[in-house]
Parts: structure tokens; sequence; C-alpha cells
């Protein structure tokens, strides 16, 4: 793997790495830096692997899943891998019937409205998934001093997948659901908590050494329906692997309003989108966490050296927080040259602290 001497050593653990250090908040010799859907459609290298395999199919392979997330560090060396799968992966493993269909996203076959909808979401155990332990031990066999984030979708995020049936702009059905029926509203997320707690444990039981929980959506809701509605059950999830002794990492998309609300949900890391600078997101977060981002994903076509006064701004503002992860403020688009992501991570090598 492409490593050098600062992220790596032949005896090195992954819990002593950059990227671990930067999640506790403590002191390391320069930012970390990966990049959400680092593995996908920018790499040449994962379009051919993928040929002619399904998305969910090719999640569920070990021997894919290995090679699809290893692509990005042996071709950017970025200092963490991310376990490819999606977050619908453990809706499907427990039974849900759905799809993930290119270029739109995850397509639920029969949405979810209705409390008998629920007997659709039984709780899921390591049973259903013996393969995401697999492609976990082999991973983190192959990735020696470099960590594995491991990861889930977070219940608010995967509730309106179910409920909408499918990608949602406005999330309507969602918080219809939440504000009519509270009750059930509650009940599904109560559901989903334990899905993606599961799958978080599951994953950090097999050697993962951070995880990262999406909800990605969650920048659609007033900061007091997060609080009511969404956080306790985050929360959930979150303490599902607390005695695990992994940093957590806690992303939304739009989440500027929601910032404290999802650190206090049980992370050690907020995820930030490029809608607010790291300082102010560090400010907000009043010292408590490290903070990962936030590189805007559209900044990646433009000129180098555009990319680049961006890329030292946002170290800059990183260093106001307790730790810092540079990150994209969401995930690669599939349009991105690699090059600019390659040369990106040599940047942000050359950066101290
Ligand atoms: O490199 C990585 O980050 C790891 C892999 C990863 C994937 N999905 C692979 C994937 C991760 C972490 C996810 C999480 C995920 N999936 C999220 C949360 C992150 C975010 O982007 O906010 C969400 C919302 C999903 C749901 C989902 N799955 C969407 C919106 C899509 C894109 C649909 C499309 O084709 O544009 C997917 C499919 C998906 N998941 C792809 C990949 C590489 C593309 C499918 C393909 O390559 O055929």
């Amino acid at each position: 793997l492409r490593s050098d001497a600062d992220t790596a050593s032949a005896t090195a653990h992954p819990r002593d790495s950059l990227l671990v250090r930067a999640a506790r908040g403590r002191p390391g010799s320069r930012p970390p830096v990966w990049f959400m859907r680092q593995a996908g459609r920018s790499l040449p290298e994962y379009r051919a692997i993928r040929e002619g395999v399904a998305m969910l199919e090719s999640c569920r392979r070990p021997e894919l899943v290995t090679q699809i997330t290893l692509q990005p560090v042996r071709r950017h060396g970025v200092d963490a891998a991310i376990f490819f799968s999606d977050i619908v992966v453990p809706l499907a493993a427990v039974g849900v019937d759905l799809d993930i269909v290119p270029g739109v996203g995850p397509v639920v076959a029969q949405p979810f409205a209705t409390r008998a909808d629920l007997d659709r979401l039984p709780a899921l155990t390591p049973e259903h998934v013996p393969d995401i332990t697999e492609s976990v031990r082999l991973l983190v066999a192959e990735l020696g001093p470099t960590p594995l984030i491991g990861f889930a979708g977070a219940p608010f995020t995967l509730a309106s997948y179910l409920v909408e049936g499918g990608p949602s702009k406005t999330h309507a059905r969602t918080k219809a659901l939440m504000h009519a029926d509270p009750q059930l509203w509650h009940d599904l997320c109560a559901r989903l908590a334990q899905i993606s707690g599961a799958f978080l444990q599951i994953q950090v039981a097999a050697g993962a050494s951070a995880i990262q929980l999406f909800d990605s959506w969650a920048g659609a809701l007033s900061l007091a329906d997060y609080v009511q509605f969404v956080q306790p059950h985050s929360r959930v999830a979150l303490a599902a692997v607390a005695e695990l002794d992994v940093p957590r990492i806690h992303f939304g998309v739009g989440t500027g309003e929601l910032l404290a609300a999802m650190g206090d949900a049980g992370a050690e890391v907020v995820g930030v989108d490029f809608r607010v600078d790291l300082a102010e997101a560090a400010q907000r977060l009043g010292g408590r966490y490290a903070v990962q981002g936030n590189l805007d994903p559209a900044l990646l076509f433009a000129p180098w050296e555009v990319v680049e006064a961006q890329v030292r701004r946002i170290v800059e503002q990183g260093r106001t927080a307790p730790g810092h992860i540079f990150n994209l403020g969401h995930g690669v688009p599939p349009e991105t040259d690699p090059d600019v992501l390659t040369r990106i991570v040599d940047l942000v090598k050359s950066l101290a602290t």
C-alpha cells in the first residue's frame, strides 16, 4: 500500500494512527485525510471490477469488497479506508425488498406506512451478515496500520428511504408520519437504531478502528424536530459501540444548525459539510468535539490553484478544533478526476497541524 513514515510503520497499530488520534483530540503531526465515497465511480479500476455485478450483490462478496475498499488507499494514499458497503445493506440483509438503482439510489419495493410494516424489520444479528465479518477481517489483515472506518446509516436517513420508497428532496411523507403518528415513528426508528447499532458492532468486532454514522438527510429537519424525533434513536445506534473503544464520527449534510445536537448524540467527531466554515463549526461545538470536513465537492472541478487555497484554508481553520480530519463536505462526485484527489492527499500530508 502507498504509505509514508508518518502514517505507518510495519509495527504500528491503527489505534495509534493519525485518524484515531485526531478523532480523540490527541496531537498528531498533521491532519489525517480520507474522502467520503472514495471507493466508487471516480476510479476506473472500480468501474472495471464492478462490471456486470449489481451494487447490492457486490457488497456481499468479501473478495470484491476487499479489493474495492483497498483501491483508493492504494491509489491516493489516504489515511483511512472506509468499508465498501451501503447504508441499505443491513436492511436488505434482514429481508426488506429493495434495490440500489444506478444513478438514482436505494429504491424500496413497498414503502413503509403502517404499523404492520414494522413486521418487515426484524432485528439484525451477525448471522444475517457473516460475509460482512469476513470482509472486515480480510481487510484489516491487508490494511495493517491503516485504520478501517466502519459505518451505518442513521435511523432518520434509513427511515426516509423506507417511508419515501426512494430518494426524496422534501422528505414530506417522512415528516408527515413523524408528526401524525409519533408512536409509530418512534417504534420504526427504534428498530432502525437496533439495526444500525448492530451493523456497527459487527464491523468493530471484526476489526474496524473507527465508525461513521451517516445521517445524510438530517439537515432537512429543524433543531426541535431533530432533538425530539431523531436524536434519541441516533444516540442508541452510537451507544451500541460505546464500550468498544473506537471513535465515532457523526455526519450529515446541511446540518449547520444541528452540529451540537449531533455531537451530543454520542460522537467524538462531528462531520461538517461545506456550508459552515470549520472554525465556525468548531465554535458551535464548544471545543468538545473533533471536526471532519469540509471541502466543497463541487470545487474538485475548479482549477488547482482554487483547490489548493481552499485546502490550506480548511486545514488552518481545523486547527481551532480539538482535532481535525480532512475530508470533503460530502461524497466524491462520480465525474471527479481522481488525480485531483491524489494531489489533495499529497498537499494535506505536507501541512502541519
Ligand atoms: O467509499 C465510500 O464512502 C464507501 C462506500 C459507500 C457507499 N455508500 C457505496 C456506494 C458509503 C459510505 C455509502 C453510504 C451511503 N449510501 C449514504 C450516506 C453517504 C452519503 O452520500 O450521504 C447514502 C445516502 C447512501 C444511499 C445511496 N447508495 C445513494 C444515494 C447512492 C448513489 C446512487 C447513484 O448511483 O448515484 C447509492 C449507491 C452507491 N453506494 C454507490 C456506491 C459506490 C454507487 C453505485 C455504483 O457504483 O453502481
